[in-house]
């Protein structure tokens, strides 16, 4: 029997928020080595993009700046096979101390960002009958976290967005699921980590393969979903987490 690591088909069309850095990256870098046409929407530049990379600046919490990349790869491509809601931020801040502008940011960028990706890749792959759509939620979309109330209330929203996406589009060849990183080495946490609003050496402790997963973990869990092996999964909300929400103890 031959082994043939499954990933997505040459020439796939993929657009990753947040593909700058971190997961979003690791993803793009990820599909492109599988021969994928990759296109990220980022608030930043993205640094060393290969030629032939749509690179496309905005915010995912506005919808204009989606539709606009999305239409750029109607252009260049003629429509979009994968698309990733990857942007998200977290701020790790006492409940009381969080301001409700602050609270707004963190659903406008992880929620809304979420849906306005989903809801702009929708519009064509229903039109082509086919399609996957993927978001990053997290281990903290189905466990709680002191001091991480927004983060959590969003990435557990994202996750039932998943599933209720999976339901609507299901019947018309589209298939939605969501990744659910556990800490992930990037500078997402190692921002938090610097400003001591992270205990790395608790996290690693907490998973029991004991270690940080590395995007690279994370893009090829994308990768499997976006390949044939996978047709049958939709709705699902996938840990890759080092075990980490598995671990009761304390
Ligand atoms: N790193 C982790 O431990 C971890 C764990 C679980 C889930 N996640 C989730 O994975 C996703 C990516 O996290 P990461 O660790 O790679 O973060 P990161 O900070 O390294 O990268 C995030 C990227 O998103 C972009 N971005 C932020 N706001 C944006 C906006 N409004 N519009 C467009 N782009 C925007 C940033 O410019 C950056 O390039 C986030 O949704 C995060 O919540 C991360």
């Amino acid at each position: 029997m031959s082994l043939i690591p499954p990933s997505p088909p040459p020439g796939t069309r993929l657009l990753v928020t947040g593909g700058a850095r971190g997961i979003g990256r690791a993803v793009a870098d990820a599909f492109a080595a599988c021969g994928a046409r990759v296109a990220i929407l980022d608030r930043d530049a993205v640094p060393d993009a290969p030629a032939g990379w749509l690179c496309l600046r905005g915010s995912v919490a506005e919808a204009a700046e989606v539709e606009a990349a999305f239409a750029a790869m109607d252009e260049a491509w003629g429509g979009v096979d994968v698309a990733l809601a990857n942007a998200g931020f977290a701020m790790n801040t006492p409940t009381l101390d969080l301001s409700v502008e602050d609270w707004r940011r963190t659903l406008d960028v992880n929620l809304t960002g979420a849906f306005l990706t989903a809801q702009a890749a929708a519009r064509r792959m229903l039109r082509d009958g086919a399609g996957l759509i993927l978001f990053t939620s997290s281990l903290y979309g189905t466990i709680g976290g002191a001091e991480r109330a927004a983060y959590c209330a969003t990435k557990a929203a994202v996750a039932n967005l998943a599933r209720s996406l999976a339901c609507e589009w299901g019947p018309r060849g589209v298939r939605v699921n969501a990744l659910a990183p556990g800490y992930t080495e990037t500078a997402l946490v190692g921002d938090l980590v610097a400003r001591g609003r992270l205990d790395a050496a608790a996290l690693t402790a907490r998973a029991p393969l004991r270690r940080l997963v590395q995007p690279g973990e994370v893009a090829a869990l994308a990768c499997f979903l976006a390949s044939p092996a996978a047709s049958a999964i939709t709705g699902a909300v996938l840990p890759v987490d080092a075990g980490w929400a598995a671990n009761g103890a304390p």
